[in-house]
Protein backbone atom coordinates (compact mmCIF):
# COMPACT_ATOMS: atom_id res chain seq x y z
CA UNK A 1 0.00 0.00 0.00
CA UNK A 2 0.98 3.34 0.54
CA UNK A 3 3.94 3.17 2.79
CA UNK A 4 5.67 0.38 0.98
CA UNK A 5 4.96 1.89 -2.16
CA UNK A 6 6.55 5.01 -1.56
CA UNK A 7 10.14 3.37 -0.24
CA UNK A 8 9.83 1.01 -3.41
CA UNK A 9 9.37 3.49 -5.79
CA UNK A 10 12.14 6.24 -4.28
CA UNK A 11 14.50 3.92 -4.14
CA UNK A 12 14.07 3.34 -7.93
CA UNK A 13 14.12 6.78 -8.65
CA UNK A 14 16.72 7.49 -7.02
CA UNK A 15 18.85 5.41 -9.56
CA UNK A 16 18.04 7.13 -12.38
CA UNK A 17 17.55 10.37 -11.00
CA UNK A 18 18.77 11.14 -7.50
CA UNK A 19 22.13 13.25 -6.90
CA UNK A 20 24.59 10.66 -6.01
CA UNK A 21 28.15 13.00 -6.74
CA UNK A 22 28.04 15.44 -4.03
CA UNK A 23 31.11 16.55 -2.26
CA UNK A 24 29.74 14.62 0.99
CA UNK A 25 28.20 11.95 -0.84
CA UNK A 26 32.11 10.26 -1.39
CA UNK A 27 33.43 8.94 1.83
CA UNK A 28 30.41 9.83 3.96
CA UNK A 29 31.52 9.66 7.60
CA UNK A 30 29.04 11.63 9.57
CA UNK A 31 31.43 14.86 10.22
CA UNK A 32 31.36 15.11 6.52
CA UNK A 33 27.74 14.45 6.56
CA UNK A 34 27.12 16.54 9.46
CA UNK A 35 29.25 19.91 8.02
CA UNK A 36 27.10 19.48 4.79
CA UNK A 37 23.49 19.14 6.34
CA UNK A 38 24.10 21.99 8.68
CA UNK A 39 25.39 24.31 5.44
CA UNK A 40 22.32 23.18 3.63
CA UNK A 41 19.88 23.97 6.52
CA UNK A 42 19.34 27.47 4.88
CA UNK A 43 21.62 27.17 2.08
CA UNK A 44 20.89 26.28 -2.02
CA UNK A 45 23.70 23.16 -2.83
CA UNK A 46 24.93 24.98 -5.93
CA UNK A 47 26.14 27.48 -3.44
CA UNK A 48 27.43 24.93 -0.02
CA UNK A 49 29.72 23.46 -2.68
CA UNK A 50 32.56 25.91 -2.85
CA UNK A 51 32.34 26.55 1.10
CA UNK A 52 32.35 23.16 1.57
CA UNK A 53 35.45 22.26 0.15
CA UNK A 54 36.64 24.72 1.65
CA UNK A 55 35.79 24.07 4.87
CA UNK A 56 37.02 20.32 4.45
CA UNK A 57 40.40 21.09 3.46
CA UNK A 58 41.22 23.33 6.63
CA UNK A 59 39.04 21.83 8.97
CA UNK A 60 39.15 17.73 7.85
CA UNK A 61 37.52 16.37 11.29
CA UNK A 62 36.51 17.00 14.35
CA UNK A 63 39.83 17.55 16.63
CA UNK A 64 40.57 20.27 13.62
CA UNK A 65 37.48 21.97 14.65
CA UNK A 66 37.71 21.86 17.86
CA UNK A 67 41.04 23.32 18.13
CA UNK A 68 40.46 26.39 15.71
CA UNK A 69 39.97 29.88 16.82
CA UNK A 70 36.41 30.92 16.25
CA UNK A 71 37.26 33.74 13.84
CA UNK A 72 38.55 31.05 11.48
CA UNK A 73 35.42 29.06 11.42
CA UNK A 74 33.43 32.39 11.16
CA UNK A 75 35.87 33.73 8.14
CA UNK A 76 35.17 30.20 6.33
CA UNK A 77 31.18 30.81 6.74
CA UNK A 78 31.84 34.12 5.14
CA UNK A 79 29.00 34.86 2.72
CA UNK A 80 27.07 31.39 3.75
CA UNK A 81 24.91 34.01 6.69
CA UNK A 82 22.71 32.45 10.03
CA UNK A 83 26.56 32.74 11.30
CA UNK A 84 24.85 31.44 14.87
CA UNK A 85 25.29 27.54 12.41
CA UNK A 86 28.62 28.20 12.30
CA UNK A 87 29.22 29.07 16.36
CA UNK A 88 27.07 26.01 16.84
CA UNK A 89 29.20 23.58 14.57
CA UNK A 90 32.58 24.97 16.65
CA UNK A 91 30.53 24.21 20.08
CA UNK A 92 30.14 21.20 19.10
CA UNK A 93 33.06 20.13 18.10
CA UNK A 94 34.42 21.34 21.35
CA UNK A 95 31.69 19.06 22.99
CA UNK A 96 32.54 15.88 21.03
CA UNK A 97 36.04 16.17 21.51
CA UNK A 98 35.54 16.64 25.10
CA UNK A 99 32.10 14.17 25.88
CA UNK A 100 32.97 11.56 23.07
CA UNK A 101 36.70 11.41 23.09
CA UNK A 102 36.53 12.96 19.69
CA UNK A 103 34.15 10.04 18.10
CA UNK A 104 31.07 11.56 16.40
CA UNK A 105 28.47 9.80 18.69
CA UNK A 106 26.21 7.46 16.86
CA UNK A 107 22.98 7.40 18.66
CA UNK A 108 20.11 9.95 17.69
CA UNK A 109 20.11 11.02 21.52
CA UNK A 110 23.60 12.22 21.21
CA UNK A 111 23.23 13.47 18.28
CA UNK A 112 20.19 15.58 18.73
CA UNK A 113 21.78 16.68 21.93
CA UNK A 114 24.75 18.50 20.05
CA UNK A 115 24.31 22.37 19.94
CA UNK A 116 22.43 23.51 15.78
CA UNK A 117 21.53 19.54 15.31
CA UNK A 118 17.64 18.92 15.33
CA UNK A 119 15.92 15.85 15.52
CA UNK A 120 15.82 15.68 11.20
CA UNK A 121 19.42 16.67 10.63
CA UNK A 122 20.48 13.84 13.71
CA UNK A 123 18.50 11.87 11.36
CA UNK A 124 19.90 12.70 8.33
CA UNK A 125 23.54 12.66 9.50
CA UNK A 126 23.01 9.08 10.57
CA UNK A 127 20.99 7.85 7.84
CA UNK A 128 23.46 8.84 5.21
CA UNK A 129 26.46 8.49 7.00
CA UNK A 130 25.82 5.32 8.49
CA UNK A 131 22.64 4.05 6.98
CA UNK A 132 21.27 3.70 10.54
CA UNK A 133 17.19 3.48 9.88
CA UNK A 134 16.25 7.07 11.23
CA UNK A 135 13.74 9.40 9.75
CA UNK A 136 13.80 13.36 8.59
CA UNK A 137 11.67 15.73 8.65
CA UNK A 138 12.25 18.72 6.60
CA UNK A 139 10.60 21.00 4.91
CA UNK A 140 10.96 19.67 1.45
CA UNK A 141 9.98 15.99 3.09
CA UNK A 142 6.96 18.02 4.88
CA UNK A 143 5.39 18.79 1.40
CA UNK A 144 6.17 15.44 -0.12
CA UNK A 145 4.46 13.45 2.80
CA UNK A 146 1.33 16.41 3.40
CA UNK A 147 0.70 15.76 -0.35
CA UNK A 148 1.39 12.20 -0.93
CA UNK A 149 -1.03 11.17 2.06
CA UNK A 150 -3.56 14.55 1.74
CA UNK A 151 -2.93 15.51 5.07
CA UNK A 152 -4.82 18.86 6.14
CA UNK A 153 -3.72 21.01 8.37
CA UNK A 154 -0.10 23.89 8.79
CA UNK A 155 2.67 21.40 9.68
CA UNK A 156 4.48 23.53 12.23
CA UNK A 157 1.15 22.83 13.92
CA UNK A 158 2.52 20.31 16.57
CA UNK A 159 -0.29 17.82 15.74
CA UNK A 160 0.37 17.68 12.08
CA UNK A 161 3.70 17.54 12.76
CA UNK A 162 3.46 14.90 15.15
CA UNK A 163 1.54 12.98 12.77
CA UNK A 164 4.51 13.76 9.78
CA UNK A 165 6.74 12.23 11.99
CA UNK A 166 4.92 8.82 12.43
CA UNK A 167 4.59 8.64 8.87
CA UNK A 168 8.14 9.75 7.99
CA UNK A 169 9.48 6.79 9.66
CA UNK A 170 6.85 4.36 8.75
CA UNK A 171 7.81 5.07 5.20
CA UNK A 172 11.77 4.84 5.45
CA UNK A 173 12.93 1.55 4.49
CA UNK A 174 15.18 -1.34 6.56
CA UNK A 175 17.15 -1.62 3.26
CA UNK A 176 18.46 1.69 1.26
CA UNK A 177 18.01 3.77 3.89
CA UNK A 178 20.71 6.62 2.78
CA UNK A 179 19.38 6.19 -0.81
CA UNK A 180 16.06 6.89 0.49
CA UNK A 181 16.94 9.50 2.68
CA UNK A 182 18.72 10.98 -0.21
CA UNK A 183 15.40 10.43 -2.67
CA UNK A 184 13.62 12.28 -0.82
CA UNK A 185 14.93 15.20 0.05
CA UNK A 186 16.16 15.44 -3.53
CA UNK A 187 12.42 14.84 -4.69
CA UNK A 188 11.18 17.92 -2.89
CA UNK A 189 13.81 19.86 -3.83
CA UNK A 190 13.60 19.25 -7.46
CA UNK A 191 10.28 17.59 -8.19
CA UNK A 192 7.57 18.33 -5.63
CA UNK A 193 8.55 21.81 -5.57
CA UNK A 194 6.02 24.41 -3.73
CA UNK A 195 5.05 26.49 -6.74
CA UNK A 196 3.49 24.36 -9.76
CA UNK A 197 5.24 20.78 -8.99
CA UNK A 198 6.00 18.78 -11.86
CA UNK A 199 3.80 15.82 -11.44
CA UNK A 200 4.65 14.32 -14.55
CA UNK A 201 8.25 13.67 -13.33
CA UNK A 202 7.45 12.22 -10.27
CA UNK A 203 7.80 8.50 -9.34
CA UNK A 204 4.59 8.89 -6.86
CA UNK A 205 2.22 10.13 -8.89
CA UNK A 206 0.18 7.38 -9.05
CA UNK A 207 -0.55 7.21 -5.38
CA UNK A 208 0.08 10.38 -4.64
CA UNK A 209 -3.53 11.99 -2.55
CA UNK A 210 -3.24 15.93 -4.12
CA UNK A 211 -2.28 15.02 -7.31
CA UNK A 212 -5.06 12.51 -7.81
CA UNK A 213 -7.40 15.21 -6.18
CA UNK A 214 -5.34 17.82 -8.15
CA UNK A 215 -4.79 19.59 -4.41
CA UNK A 216 -1.35 20.59 -5.27
CA UNK A 217 -1.57 24.01 -5.20
CA UNK A 218 -3.53 24.00 -1.57
CA UNK A 219 -1.16 21.34 0.03
CA UNK A 220 0.79 21.60 2.26
CA UNK A 221 -1.69 24.04 4.27
CA UNK A 222 0.40 27.83 4.78
CA UNK A 223 0.67 29.23 8.15
CA UNK A 224 -2.44 30.34 9.67
CA UNK A 225 -3.12 33.91 9.47
N1 LIG B 1 19.28 19.67 1.73
C1 LIG B 1 19.49 19.23 2.97
N2 LIG B 1 20.23 18.11 2.95
C2 LIG B 1 20.51 17.84 1.66
C3 LIG B 1 21.24 16.84 0.99
N3 LIG B 1 21.85 15.87 1.66
N4 LIG B 1 21.31 16.89 -0.35
C4 LIG B 1 20.69 17.86 -1.00
N5 LIG B 1 19.99 18.84 -0.44
C5 LIG B 1 19.90 18.84 0.89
Amino acid sequence: ERIVFIGKHLLRWFEIAGRKHLPWQHRPSAYRVWISEVMLQQTQVATVIPYYERFMARFPDVQSLAAAEIDEVLHLWTGLGYYARARNLHRAAQRIVAEHRGRFPETLQAVQSLPGIGRSTAGAILALSASKRHAILDGNVKRVLCRYFGIEGFPGESDIERHLWRLAEACTPVRGVARYTQAIMDLGATVCVRTRPDCAACPLHLLCVARIEARQSVLPTPRPK
